[in-house]
């Protein structure tokens, strides 16, 4: 894993997008794995802003969400396809029929992870993953416990994520038990990784990543074993690592 260290949260994300827009020059067809939530907001803003000013397209480029809830409609303000519409997609010249994000309405949830997946694959799998941390150490929205070799997945929420997310929704009682999330191995079958952490609320698992062994308890500490990842992290993030 490489550490980027940015002085906070404006030279994070500028440095992400820059990774992502490098990624996109070098392959204009590049299968980017996306995230929501606070963390990778401002890293959008950064590529929308690039697109606006230097024209970059991504006509070609072809998107994976890495989770959505588990039966809030695709229209619900707090749902990750309306997110990614807002934050996003409405802003760039991105195809949406090259937008993918899992269904979280299926009838059949099961049948949903499994085809999510194929899709994946038969796209030639995701070129760069962007991904947060949660404070439990979650990546998409494997809680804590979750196996390595899992695939595309329905999963329970823990009460701490829930908590975590609740700023978004009017209470606790209102945000989702479940989501469908890309598995960890199909995290780390990505091609690259770019984990973004930032602010005083993500130091403890920063530092638990860095001075632990890989363990299924902080599921982030698999991508120890990924042999292309790259993480950018503010100093109020590293502020227990210094
Ligand atoms: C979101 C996701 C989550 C978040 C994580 C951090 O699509 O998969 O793993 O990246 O919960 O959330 P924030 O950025 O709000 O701290």
């Amino acid at each position: 894993m490489k550490l980027l260290e940015a002085k906070d949260h404006i030279e994070m994300s500028r440095l992400a997008a820059d990774i992502i827009l490098e990624q996109i020059r070098a392959k204009s067809n590049a299968v980017l794995g996306l995230a929501t939530e606070g963390t990778v907001l401002k890293t959008y803003q950064e590529l929308i802003l690039n697109h606006k000013v230097h024209g970059t397209s991504f006509a070609q480029v072809r998107t994976f969400n890495l989770d959505e809830y588990v039966g809030l409609s695709k229209n619900h303000e707090n749902s990750y396809h309306a997110y990614m519409k807002k934050h996003l997609f409405d802003e760039i010249n991105i195809q949406s029929s090259n937008t993918n994000l899992p269904n979280g309405e299926a009838k059949d949830l099961e049948k949903e992870c499994i085809s999510y997946e194929s899709m994946i694959h038969k796209m030639g799998g995701i070129d760069l993953q962007l991904l947060g941390i949660g404070q439990n150490g979650h990546i998409g929205f494997n809680e804590p416990g979750t196996s390595f070799n899992s695939k595309t997945q329905i999963i329970e929420l823990e009460k701490s994520t829930r908590i975590a997310n609740s700023r978004y929704f009017n209470s606790l009682d209102e945000v989702p038990t479940h989501a469908v999330t890309m598995g960890i191995s199909t995290i780390m079958q990505s091609k690259k990784v770019l984990l973004l952490a930032s602010g005083l609320q993500k130091a403890s698992i920063l530092y638990e990543l860095f001075n632990s062994e890989v363990t299924d308890v902080i599921p982030a500490t698999i991508l120890k074993e990924h042999p292309n990842v790259i993480i950018i992290a503010d100093q109020e993030a590293l502020s227990k690592l210094h």
